[in-house]
């Protein structure tokens, strides 16, 4: 059996990006996995929140956790500050990575050039800490987006690096991993590449249908297409790409047709697709409405999931603390 786990920042709720990028795929492999998935409030921490909105935050994520499908009998959730093991696993980690790979590292040269004010160093060892979560559990396999798959890479090379250097064969490399296909990357609807919180493009699995129609019929479009089998801007294959996660072959095929043959009517497909996605979302949302008003049951599931969390996390501590060499008079 394989070991699977994800996690997702708590910084807002989860849009479309994060359920097709990670949840969804997740989900999917609760049933034949031991499976992990977790709310990185520490990772939240770089953009240093409002210790009054922290909690808040954290419970959001819970609540669409829940309501997407993630399945309390089925998989362990728990929130990372529930488990300070994985701080102590990055310290360890962090002797044995070095300052230019980090700084080279995609995310964090974006991260810096947007909020040049705060590079801080949890910023440049950002990676770091997502590897410190991924081998707490010895991780097979890891749900996520496109825009995650550096930083497995730097987990894969991070895990063989401290086995060489000890002589063990302790860590496993886990893989960037998307349910029968390659990674992908969900579009924002304002024409730009990547739908994200930081980029206040979202779709939220809490929107309600008339948010959703709103944000749809905004999404950039143009006269439409005047050669027959044109390739598409950004902007229009965006709307296609959204429309590949959320509609039927059928839907997709026709807008596909009507393309290909200048006859485009943008209002259409924007209805279309608003439908699709409100389908997807409406019952998650309902069941959103219904968790947050359950504290009891919330704080059970995050008890719970860290006692399980914690155990597995001190076995790995006790035994790299051993391999290190660390020893108890
Ligand atoms: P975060 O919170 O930015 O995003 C959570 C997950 O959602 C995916 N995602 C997307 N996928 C497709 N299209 C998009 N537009 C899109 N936006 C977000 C991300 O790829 C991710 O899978 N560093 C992580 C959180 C993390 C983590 C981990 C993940 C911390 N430790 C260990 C996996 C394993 C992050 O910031 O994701």
């Amino acid at each position: 059996m394989d070991t699977v786990l994800s996690g997702i920042r708590s910084t807002g709720n989860l849009h479309l990006g994060n359920y097709y990028g990670a949840l969804r795929n997740f989900i999917k492999m609760q049933d034949e996995n031991n499976c992990y998935f977790f709310i990185a409030d520490l990772h939240s921490l770089t953009t240093h929140p409002d210790p009054a909105l922290l909690h808040g935050n954290v419970k959001n994520v819970l609540v669409d956790y829940l309501a997407a499908g993630i399945d309390p009998d089925k998989s362990v959730i728990y929130v990372q500050s529930d488990v300070p093991q994985v701080t102590e696993l990055y310290l360890y980690l962090n002797m044995h990575v070095y300052m230019g790979e980090l700084a080279k590292t995609t995310s964090f040269k974006d991260k810096a050039r947007k909020q040049p004010e705060n590079v801080n160093a949890g910023l440049l060892t950002y990676p770091t800490l997502m590897a410190a979560d991924i081998l707490m559990h010895n991780a097979d396999k890891v749900p996520v987006g496109k825009d995650q798959e550096q930083h497995l890479e730097m987990t894969r090379r991070f895990a063989r690096r401290f086995n060489n250097f000890y002589g063990v064969e302790y860590f496993k490399e886990p893989v960037a991993y998307n349910f029968g296909q390659d990674l992908i990357k969900i579009p924002g609807l304002d024409g730009s590449g990547k739908m994200g919180k930081s980029e206040g493009n979202c779709i939220y699995l809490s929107d309600s249908a008339k948010e959703i129609e709103k944000k749809v019929k905004r999404a950039l479009t143009d006269a439409g297409p005047t050669e027959p089998n044109s390739v598409k801007p950004d902007y229009i294959e965006n709307l296609f790409t959204i429309m590949r996660v959320v509609s039927t072959d059928e839907v997709i095929a026709h807008y596909e047709e009507m393309w290909n043959t200048c006859a485009m009517r943008y209002g259409d497909m924007k209805k279309q697709l608003a439908t699709d996605i409100i389908g997807v979302t409406t019952p998650i949302r309902e069941r959103i409405l219904e968790l947050e008003k359950d504290d009891d049951f919330l704080r059970k599931v995050a008890r719970e999931g860290a006692e399980k969390a914690r155990e597995n996390a001190s076995k790995t501590i006790a035994d790299v603390r051993k391999i290190m060499g660390f020893k108890s008079f």
